[in-house]
């Protein structure tokens, strides 16, 4: 009888314990699956961020970094007819932005016009640039960052216009506290470099900390991307 009640025992306990260990299994494979999905998440959004239609509405997800600080690529970009490059289909600035986007994970927001009366040939772009460099106007925005208050820190991506920054990208700095910001800035030019522009973010967001500008030929980002990714990892590894 005794045997019969050791055995019984037996066999109960390694019923338990294969239990215990199929449980164990479940919990980690659903764990596994879950990260699985939220990394394909960040991804995609952080791709679909970087296109140069995307808005605030398909902006990827806050991403936060160890420090537990945000990041926001917001830039300002042009297709159609630019500096020789011909005809393109993706911004010069935009290319640069995405790859920031890519590499820290960080939101994105492209700036819009309102009312986009830009016109798509290089020449008749320059005048209406220079009309409104001119004017000193502030071109409105299509939409609003959501939550601003919510990112330390403004990749700002622009190409040089006329040896400044484009009007409308002094609206997007009128229109933000950026307060204990700092703005991190990345142009797009055909010569000019930067064109002093690092001073006049500051001078149009003042309680910003604001960092030299990344300065990119606009060239390079349609025939050289690689060369300009190598540039951008190097420069965000500072
Ligand atoms: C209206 C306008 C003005 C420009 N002014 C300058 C300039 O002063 N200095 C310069 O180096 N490039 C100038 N460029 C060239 C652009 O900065 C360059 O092609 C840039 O890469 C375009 O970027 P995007 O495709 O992101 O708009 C100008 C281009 C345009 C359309």
């Amino acid at each position: 009888m005794k045997r019969i009640i050791a055995l019984l025992t037996v066999i109960a306990l390694v019923f338990a314990l294969a239990a215990c260990s199929a449980n164990t299994k479940n919990d980690s494979t659903e764990a596994a699956t879950t990260a699985n999905i939220e990394t394909t998440v960040v991804k995609e959004s952080a791709t679909e961020g970087s296109n140069t239609e995307s808005t605030a509405e398909n902006s990827a997800p806050t991403t936060e970094t160890g420090s537990g600080s945000k990041s926001i690529v917001v830039y300002f970009s042009r297709t159609g007819e630019q500096y020789g490059v011909g005809v393109i289909e993706k911004g010069n600035t935009a290319i640069v932005a995405e790859m920031i986007v890519e590499q820290t994970g960080a939101d994105s927001f492209e700036i819009l016009p309102k009312n986009d009366n830009y016109p798509m040939t290089y020449k008749e772009l320059t005048d209406v640039a220079k009309e409104e460099q001119n004017q000193n106007a502030r071109p409105e925005i299509k939409d609003t960052v959501p939550n601003f208050d919510q990112y330390d820190t403004v990749y700002l991506g622009y190409p040089i216009w006329w040896g400044d920054l484009p009007m409308i990208c002094y609206t997007f700095l009128e229109s933000y506290d950026f307060s204990g910001k700092t703005i991190i800035p990345f142009c797009t030019h055909a010569g000019s470099g930067n064109a002093g522009t690092q001073s006049k973010i500051q001078s149009a967001a003042p309680n910003a900390t604001v960092k030299d500008v990344l300065a990119i030929a606009g060239t390079d980002t349609q025939n050289n991307p690689d060369s300009v990714k190598a540039t951008v990892t190097d420069w965000l590894n500072q």
